[in-house]
């Protein structure tokens, strides 16, 4: 194996301050560093005058470098193209989640191995990006066979994968007693054929969308995924006030994702909890929707985690430093406290220690910034600084 020694980095970011050599600060900042990896792990982090001999040494030139930013959030599986409702959005149109089943019909018709491409073009498109974790969730299949195809195309590109099929009612299923039926079936075979490839399960949780579900049915939805075996995350809070943060703490989610719509009980009850509340500010901008209130929750002593919810119809930017741009300048986070949140919040969103650290022993994901600091990140808005450098 080949170890290489990366220097030159004028500011490290390692999320890690218990490091000696950092400056304590909740980003773990050390100066003029070097970090040495072999077969994608750390293997050594400090200051460069102390950097061990090794097979390879690149230098980044006097840039900063980070840990590669975590994408908690993304809905990468899906065909067609809804930019007629972003449009429409733009000049009033609201948000209801029923175009999801504009895709759905367009992911159903795509072959394997279109929609294998399309998925890798976007995860690609992360990286190029500086993204180095991602989730997958399905969701734009809703039946058993598309469902279980979603799954297994994302487990080609990541572990983090995540069962869906409670993202909404699909058209077929809308009459009458169609709604429970569809349930049933995303609670029995759906999830039977999903399961094996799935890590998570997910809901969208959202009594103000006709199409989306109830705070019983969901958990309904999420106690069948528990008894499969897979853990829980909880689209919730989304469009309006509801039940999906508290439920998502009840039965013990990693993470509830969204959270734009929070009353003080909601707050309460995630602060008291290992519960991530995952803020996607790409959304509320592609949906002119009011921005999540991060300081809040932060204040609260809420661990927060930025993610882009790529998607086709509430956010198509694949931008992690879009997020955080929008997070800083409107939703009360510090540069830093959006850099903590995109990379170790987003990790312990997805119950990960091995990444959105740069410590000995952690994935070697370490994306290098073409600037001198990771305040940059909010500070060049829509300026393509950020790539992965491992
Ligand atoms: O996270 N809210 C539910 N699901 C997606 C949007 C899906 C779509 O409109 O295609 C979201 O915003
Ligand atoms: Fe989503």
């Amino acid at each position: 194996m080949t170890s290489t020694a990366w220097t030159g980095i004028t500011e490290l970011v390692t999320n890690d301050p218990a490091h000696p050599e950092s400056d304590g600060s909740p980003l773990g900042i050390i100066a003029d560093a070097a970090v040495v990896e072999e077969g994608g792990t750390i293997t050594w982090v400090g200051a460069e005058h102390r950097v061990p001999d090794t097979d390879e040494q690149r230098d980044v030139g006097g840039r900063a470098v980070i840990p590669s930013f975590v994408d908690s959030h993304s809905h990468l599986v899906f065909a067609g193209d809804r930019s007629a409702e972003f449009a429409a959005r733009m000049t009033g149109a609201p948000y209801d989640g029923g175009g999801i089943a504009v895709s759905m019909e367009a992911t159903r018709a795509a072959t394997d191995e279109e929609l294998r491409a399309l998925v890798g073009a976007r995860v690609a498109e992360m990286h190029a990006q500086g993204t180095g974790l991602v989730e997958i969730k399905s969701g734009y299949g809703l039946d058993v066979r598309n469902e279980a195809r979603a799954l297994r195309i994302a487990r080609e590109f990541t572990e983090e994968t995540t069962f869906l099929g409670a993202h909404v009612v699909p058209p077929e299923f809308r009459d009458g007693a169609g709604r429970t039926e569809y349930l049933d079936l995303v609670c029995g075979d759906m999830l039977a054929a999903c399961a094996p490839h799935a890590r998570w399960i997910d809901v969208f949780c959202e009594p103000n969308s006709a199409y989306a579900f109830t705070g019983e049915e969901s958990e309904r939805v999420l106690r069948s995924g528990l008894a499969a075996g897979l853990e829980l995350r909880v689209h919730g809070n989304q469009l309006g006030h509801g039940p999906g943060a508290q439920l998502a703490v009840a039965l013990g989610a990693a993470s509830v994702d969204h959270c734009t719509f929070l009353s003080d009980a909601d707050v309460d009850a995630l602060a008291g909890s290992a519960t991530v509340a995952t803020l996607l500010p790409g959304v509320e901008f592609s949906t002119k929707s009011p921005y999540p209130d991060a300081r809040r929750l932060l204040d609260a002593g809420v661990t927060v985690a930025l993610a882009s919810d790529c998607n086709p119809g509430t956010c198509y930017s694949s931008s992690i430093p879009f997020a955080i741009a929008v997070a800083v300048r409107d939703m009360g986070m510090t540069p830093a406290e959006a850099l903590l949140a995109a990379t170790a919040g987003a990790a312990r969103s997805l119950r990960r220690t091995d990444v959105g650290v740069i410590r000995r022993g952690a994935r070697a994901d370490l994306t290098l910034l073409d600037a001198p600091s990771y305040l940059h990140l909010a500070y060049r808005p829509g300026v393509p600084i950020a790539r992965r450098l491992a």
